[in-house]
């Protein structure tokens, strides 16, 4: 059935749009001028929390995350406010126990969380349990997400089954993460074809420029009839981060599904928000030419990471052997069961493929690429190669269960901790900053508890 409702947008120039081009340096002051004004506009959802914020607040910008989203939701009286959480990691970089992950997403949903798009790196839903029931018994909108990529083990039917798993784990939404960029025009319109063959649940799309197809992408994708598709406001558009705001509410104005947005009313929030992009690019010198990367089309690497590689093999003294490395990249990620390359699988497949160009292949082998092949960050999407399974795991035995099933609960431990740090009365909130983040947190503590 052909989808002939208005197409709604989730805005994040207040999360991933200055995440993207900014370094995650936006500050609740810039915000906070413009917060009525998009309230009104009549988005789906403002995202405006989760992924990187969290850590930039408190590394960076002495904000306590949790004050920032009280403050968001005071002023944001309609529009929900979306949050973005990487599964069992929450927003760190380890799995974290069930205790840790629950009581996360109890305090987000208490202090103003409406939609909590959840993912995992290696799209095993297992890793998605714990954070998926809590969110629908917190009461929030919960966004099922995979994790778009391209190999022969990503094709439309096994996306399909991930969401498929996600509607039956109860995701009211689901959304196709391409967060690198790699889903092209007409392969979106497949793609999101064939989920809306058999998912009843609206389906998002959330995209980035980074090779410089992302409004085509998400063009088709609407003729494909896609519900919801992920947009930033211009200053904070295009480059690595989304298609412009004002342009995709343009494209489909007096056409069949109309946002019912009014372009009109984006100009004056967007010229606010470009005099906020060249103030953070002052105070934190930040590199003003963000360009797309159209290589990405050819290796399905993310930008990002090319340019990380690349400095990496200079560092070694070795950019001469940088074409090996571009060759080495996918027959690593092959080996190691085509992981989609994503925080942290992206790390652990380029280290690996680094080592094996300056040292010779798997001479040298990183614990993160051990904990992989031992099944530590979950299922990956293809069997790894067994020889390469023997060399790393010899003749033990990789975990088959959830990975989260090892980690007893860590809260009373952490609020212990936190005790005999000097902090004996921590909310939980102060204690859940400090099971992510235990550094970061302690400083930010000795100058603002
Ligand atoms: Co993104």
């Amino acid at each position: 059935m052909t989808n002939t409702k208005p197409v709604k947008i989730v805005e994040t120039v207040l999360r991933d749009g200055h995440q993207s081009l900014a370094a995650t340096r936006m500050r609740i002051s810039d915000m906070l001028p413009m917060l009525e004004q998009l309230d009104d506009v009549g988005y789906f959802a403002l995202e405006g929390w989760g992924g990187a914020t969290f850590d930039s607040c408190l590394r960076f910008l002495n904000e306590d995350p949790w004050e920032r989203l009280r403050t968001l939701k005071r002023h944001l009286k309609k529009t929900p406010i979306q949050m973005l959480l990487r599964g069992q990691n929450v927003l760190g970089y380890n799995h974290y126990a069930d205790d840790v992950v629950a009581e996360f997403i109890k305090k987000a949903v208490d202090n103003g969380v409406g939609i909590i798009r959840i993912f995992d790196a290696l799209n095993d839903v297992r890793n998605l349990e714990t954070a998926m029931r809590v969110s629908k018994e917190s009461g929030a909108h919960v966004q099922g997400a995979f994790v778009y990529t391209i190999s022969p083990y990503h094709k439309d039917t096994d996306f399909l089954k991930v969401a498929k798993d996600l509607v039956a784990m109860g995701a009211d939404s689901i959304c196709i993460k391409d967060m690198a960029g790699l889903l092209m025009p007409y392969a979106a319109y497949n793609l999101v074809k064939t989920l809306k063959s058999e998912i009843q649940v609206p389906i998002d799309l959330h995209t980035h420029y980074t090779s410089g197809m992302a409004s085509m992408t998400l063009l088709k994708a609407i003729e494909a009839g896609v519900d919801i598709i992920d947009t930033a406001l211009s200053p904070f558009a295009l480059g690595t981060s989304q298609p412009p705001t004002e342009a995709m509410v343009a494209t489909l104005e007096g056409q069949e599904r109309d946002t019912g947005i009014k372009k009109e009313q984006l100009f004056s929030i967007a010229d606010h928000f470009r005099g906020v992009k060249a103030k953070l690019t002052e105070d934190f010198k930040l590199p003003t030419n963000i360009m797309i990367d159209t290589k990405v089309l050819s290796f399905q690497i993310p930008g990002g990471m090319l340019s990380n590689l690349l400095n990496q093999m200079k560092e070694q003294g070795a950019a001469d052997q940088y074409p090996q490395l571009l060759e080495e990249m996918p027959r690593v990620r092959a080996e190691l069961g085509y992981p989609p390359l994503v925080t942290p699988t992206s790390q652990i497949v380029g280290s690996m493929a680094t080592f094996n160009v300056l040292l010779g292949r798997y001479k040298m082998i990183p614990r993160e690429v051990k904990d992989l092949v031992r099944g530590k960050y979950g299922r990956t999407p293809a069997p790894i190669d067994p020889e390469i399974k023997k060399i790393i795991l010899g003749d033990d035995d990789p975990i088959t269960y959830r990975p989260a099933d090892d980690i007893a609960p860590q809260l009373d431990s952490l609020r212990q901790q936190l005790a005999d740090k000097g902090y004996p009365n921590a909310s939980v909130e102060d204690v859940l900053t400090y099971g992510l983040f235990p550094e970061v947190a302690l400083k930010f503590f000795e100058t603002n508890r």
